[in-house]
């Protein structure tokens, strides 16, 4: 027979669940402050960082050697430093690339899986917005980066994009969860006004916090609301959404296109940061293309449906909308659509 023995097939398997287990060492990582305080101290050693974090060296040997196995660090003489850029992603906070709060979301939003099986047979849902708070709070925190990663990387492939937001106005984020586009975008444009709505009550809380806390409240400001409900007319100059279009109830997608076109000043730019269902096999089975299919199942019973780039293309142009910019960031599908 040809193909694969089924010892290969079985490393496969554990090979994927290696996956969660590596999920869980990125967390315990992070908590323990390990991969700060290797991108802090490259070459340091497993005694060294026990000694530094106070824990069990045994313990943080294998941490280490572990996360060496997995390759998000590299030994150096006998001690450790972190894999080409992943200092920035797991251990500077600051750092524009910064996703160590990413495998948090992941560990919580698994709790969800418990209750596959019943939703599965009586296709109930359990939406994003009824999550505790400690979920809700661990999204705004483990996303806030990508509203930053796409002013410094994305931005400057999108010319018109960036002139127009240099010029000022005001701009709209549809879905804006914990306010980070808004504070993103007002610090970085000076002559902008931020407005952000979401149907998420704690969301908009944080939001409207942040914006306190980083003086910006006169300029920007977080509102309750269904973007479907939105009622202005060419109000707006730039429109952006970040992981939101996936998010939205299906039945509605059309009428919130409609609604943010319609906002929209004639000129205006509705920009979509998302994922985008593979439409090709081999994008199914590909990285980065394949976390967006894992998004449709990891998210399946909040209600989300994860559009093809060709079902996003149709709700644009059934708005009115017309394609002027496209790019991509690792997973991420970014278009940027003009009135
Ligand atoms: C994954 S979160 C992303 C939040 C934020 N943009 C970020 O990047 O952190 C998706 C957000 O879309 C919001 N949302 C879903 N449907 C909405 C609607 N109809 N109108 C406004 N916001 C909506 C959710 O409440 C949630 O806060």
């Amino acid at each position: 027979m040809s193909g694969p023995d089924r010892a290969t097939q079985m490393t496969k398997l554990y090979e994927i669940i290696g996956g969660y287990h590596a999920t869980q060492l990125l967390e315990v990582g992070r908590a323990l402050g390990v991969w700060e305080a290797i991108a802090e101290s490259p070459s340091i050693t497993s005694d060294g960082l026990s000694a530094q974090l106070g824990t069990d060296r045994f313990y943080t040997d294998v941490l280490l050697r572990t996360a060496f196995a997995f390759e998000l660090i590299d030994r150096d003489g006998d001690g450790w430093r972190m894999a080409a850029h992943f200092d920035e992603i797991l251990g500077r906070p600051d750092a524009t690339f910064y996703l160590g709060n990413v495998a948090r979301i992941h560990l919580l939003l698994g709790r969800d899986y418990e209750d596959y099986a019943t939703r599965f047979r009586d296709g109930s849902l359990f939406s994003f917005q009824a999550h505790d708070r400690e979920f809700i709070e661990a999204v705004a925190d483990g996303l806030k980066t990508l509203p930053r990663i796409f002013s410094e990387v994305v931005l400057p492939k999108l010319p018109a994009l960036r002139a127009k937001l240099e010029r000022g106005g005001t701009l709209l984020d549809v879905g804006c969860g914990g306010g980070w586009a808004l504070v993103t975008f007002a610090e970085r444009f000076p002559k902008l006004r931020c407005i952000g709505v979401d149907i998420e009550r704690r969301s908009i809380d944080m939001a409207n916090a942040l914006l306190r806390e980083r003086g910006l409240a006169d300029r920007c400001e977080a509102r309750l609301l269904g973007v479907e409900g939105l009622t202005e007319r060419d109000a707006y100059d730039v429109a952006t959404t970040f992981l939101v279009v996936h998010e939205l109830e299906p039945r509605i997608k059309p009428a919130v296109f409609e609604a943010v076109a319609r906002s929209l000043k004639p000129g205006g730019s509705f920009v979509i940061f998302d994922e985008t269902y593979p439409e090709t096999e081999e994008a199914l089975r590909t990285m980065p293309s394949r976390f967006a299919a894992l998004a449709q199942w990891f998210e399946l019973t909040w209600g989300n449906r994860v559009d093809t780039r060709t079902a996003l293309l149709k709700l644009l142009a059934d708005a009115g909308l017309a394609v002027a910019e496209e790019t991509m960031l690792s997973r991420f599908t970014i278009i940027v659509a003009t009135k």
